[in-house]
């Protein structure tokens, strides 16, 4: 065989060669592609969590609600980039260690956000296993200042803070209600005694409103029986006496109050806003006062979905229910504006959100919080909470 031919057939032999180890790596590639597609997660999982269970339960099934009303509207329009949203539910039964082991469970299980706590003494805990995951959170209903004074990155709150809400209730104390003999009672948690001291601290801003703090005195939560307590406070003779707490023992006091004869009103917080408190109490609940933000039905922005979840729920009242939901449609925004799941991106995409939801416009600050305090003064008055002061913006 003379040169040329051979030196042509060796070419050729190359050729082939080339050829086919060319296709064998294209099908390999797309067999790959195929084979990571069919691996790649369908669902993002988000989770909520909260009191489900115990006393509280009724806070911890409404912030359910509003949660799943967002995910069932993003799952209708078919999800963030083709993966259904799904929710896994924690119960904290509003314990911290309780909390932090649903905040180990949730990070375990992949969580890509988290939507909670409900009680500050159990989003504060638990926020350090977000943080450490790397997973952001946005409670709505947590107000304790420390939340978002730990520099958190992945921390944001769609509420307003204790310091906010303590002096709005300071202020319409004095100026109001020109009350001078005041009792204060809290129930030892991290936000019962932290509205309580921050109420403290603003009745005394101004020493000429004259005001005199009678008594600053814990009490056990998961009690029942506040006579002795009420007592001693009754022969203190007071204009006011505030309770830094929730409904269960917010009911209990101003119905055992009234029953020791005590007529000074009670004033409390959002813990206390819920039809709960007006079932344990009866008609001694009349006349409380409550800081919380503005009444959604009045609000032309809520009436979208006040009108869907009472389809979907029916009528009861529900406080927290709008801001469980503005949370969970803006840490779905987040997700799908970020087009990633990586908690920093995330992250993000929620510190830069100008978010007009349902209880209005959200915009954060660099701690995580809102850009404007919500509080506004509601009384109970004929078995129902209506708006009673505004203080003055
Ligand atoms: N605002 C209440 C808390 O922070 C529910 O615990």
């Amino acid at each position: 065989m003379d040169q040329t031919l051979l030196l042509l057939r060796s070419k050729r032999g190359t050729f082939y060669l080339l050829l086919v180890g060319f296709l064998a790596l294209t099908f390999l590639v797309s067999a790959c592609e195929k084979q990571s597609a069919e691996d790649a997660p369908k669902e993002m999982l988000i989770g909520v969590a909260g009191p489900m269970t115990g006393d509280q339960s009724k806070l911890g099934g409404d912030l359910v609600r509003g949660v799943q009303l967002a995910v069932d509207e993003w799952n209708a329009r078919g999800g963030i980039e083709n993966r259904k949203i799904r929710l896994e539910v924690g119960d904290d039964v509003h314990d911290p260690k309780q909390a932090v082991s649903i905040a180990n469970k949730m990070v375990n299980l992949g969580i890509v956000g988290m939507i909670g706590h409900f009680n500050s003494s159990a989003s504060i805990p638990a926020s350090s296993v977000y943080h450490d995951a790397g997973v952001p959170m946005i409670t709505p209903a947590s107000t304790n200042p420390k939340l978002t004074e730990q520099g958190y990155w992945n921390v944001f709150r769609v509420v307003g803070r204790d310091d906010q809400q303590g002096k709005v209730a300071a202020d319409f104390a004095i100026k109001k209600l020109n009350a001078k003999r005041i009792a204060i009672l809290h129930d030892k948690t991290t936000y019962g005694q932290g509205l309580a001291e921050e109420f403290q601290k603003s009745l005394k801003v101004d020493p000429a409103a004259g005001v005199e703090v009678l008594s600053f005195d814990g009490l056990i939560q998961g009690d029942k029986d506040f006579r002795g307590i009420l007592t001693a406070l009754k022969g203190k003779s007071p204009d006011l006496y505030f309770f830094g707490g929730i409904f269960p023992e917010g009911g209990q006091l101003v119905k055992q109050a009234k029953e020791l004869g005590l007529s000074a009103p009670m004033m409390s917080g959002d813990g206390v806003i819920d039809p709960k408190f007006i079932e344990i109490a009866g008609a001694a609940a009349e006349g409380t006062y409550l800081t919380f933000t503005a009444d959604p039905e009045k609000m032309p922005h809520a009436a979208e979905f006040l009108k869907k979840y009472k389809a979907k729920y029916g009528n009861e009242l529900a406080p927290y229910a709008i801001y469980s939901y503005d949370a969970a449609n803006i840490l779905l925004r987040a997700l799908s504006e970020a087009k990633s799941t990586e908690g920093l991106k995330v992250a993000e995409s929620i510190r830069t959100m100008k978010y007009d939801g349902a209880g209005g416009h959200v915009e954060f600050d660099d701690k995580g919080d809102v850009k404007k305090s919500p509080y506004i003064v509601w009384i109970t008055k004929d078995g129902k909470f209506e708006e009673y002061w505004k203080p003055e913006s």
